[in-house]
């Protein structure tokens, strides 16, 4: 057993962690190119956490510009035990209203220009992904949103599409007959990312709007960043909740040890 260590990915709305004590701000390189800014470090309850602003300061990068390897590398450099994403999404369904977060449990992948694995130099390697996100974690999360204050549904099928234009209506409708119940721009590739890099995952989405399926007009940029003012102040409160409800001790995961048995390529072949 061993001490938690949450790595956290700040996206829309959502650029800074709040109560995080003995705060320190740091560079850390990765060899997969820059990240999106520096790493904010720094204990939650007593838990240590490590704070990333997926878009950089000042949302400079477009989810399509973000460097999702970097990202997920610079924080397993920092020693993070567990990655948490906390991202805005639109809602497929009447019943997931904005304001609303859901703990996402499946993912569609539609992105199509991002850089989605760290083995691309002669090692190849097949991590399983049938259930993306961590089951563990996402009880906890789940239970740190209640305790923020918001209503919560406990898993719900995300569409990732490239953006950074919404989706057409005959898209949005299609992806509700798919099975999706909410739909966003940045958990592929970080989710694949993470597991590839030992990190369980967990997803926690603030709902902004109902995209475009519900009602006749298009989405409306002004309503979304309304709504996203009042989710980043209760995104920091689940934190909160989520460190100080974390056990004393983190018990092994089998993430922790995924490569052990998805790396095809013979160690004597490795570059
Ligand atoms: N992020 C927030 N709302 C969204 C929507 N409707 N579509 C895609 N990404 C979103």
């Amino acid at each position: 057993m061993a001490e938690w260590h949450i790595g956290v990915i700040g996206g829309s709305g959502l650029y800074e962690p709040g109560d995080l004590q003995d705060a320190q701000e740091i560079q850390v390189n990765s060899a997969f190119g820059e990240p999106s800014g520096p790493i904010a470090t720094g204990r939650i309850g007593g838990v240590k956490f490590s704070f990333i602003a997926r878009h950089g300061a000042g949302h400079r990068l477009s989810p399509s510009d973000v460097n999702y390897r970097a990202n997920v590398d610079a924080l397993k450099r920092c020693g993070v035990t567990d990655l948490m994403a906390v991202s805005a999404i639109g809602s497929l369904r009447e019943d997931i209203a904005p304001g609303e977060f859901v703990v996402v449990d499946q993912i569609i992948d539609r992105t199509l220009v991002r850089e989605r694995s760290f083995f691309d130099k002669g090692i190849v390697a097949h991590v399983p992904l049938a259930d993306p996100v961590c089951p563990r974690l996402s009880k906890m999360a789940g239970k740190a949103c209640g305790k923020a204050g918001t209503r919560v549904h406990q898993g719900g099928t995300y569409v990732a599409i490239e953006g950074p234009q919404f989706s057409t209506r005959a898209e949005s409708l299609m992806y509700r007959e798919w099975g999706g119940d909410v739909i966003g721009m940045t958990a592929m590739p970080e989710a694949r990312l993470a597991r590839e890099a030992e990190l369980p995952y967990v997803l926690i989405g603030m709902v902004t709007d109902y995209d475009c399926w519900r009602d006749k007009g298009d989405v409306d940029v002004a309503a979304i960043l309304k709504v996203m003012a009042g989710n980043a102040d209760k995104a920091r409160s689940m934190l909160t909740h989520f460190g100080a409800g974390l056990p004393k001790q983190r018990k092994a995961s089998p993430i922790d040890t995924i490569l052990d048995t998805a790396i095809i390529t013979p160690k004597d072949n490795w570059d």
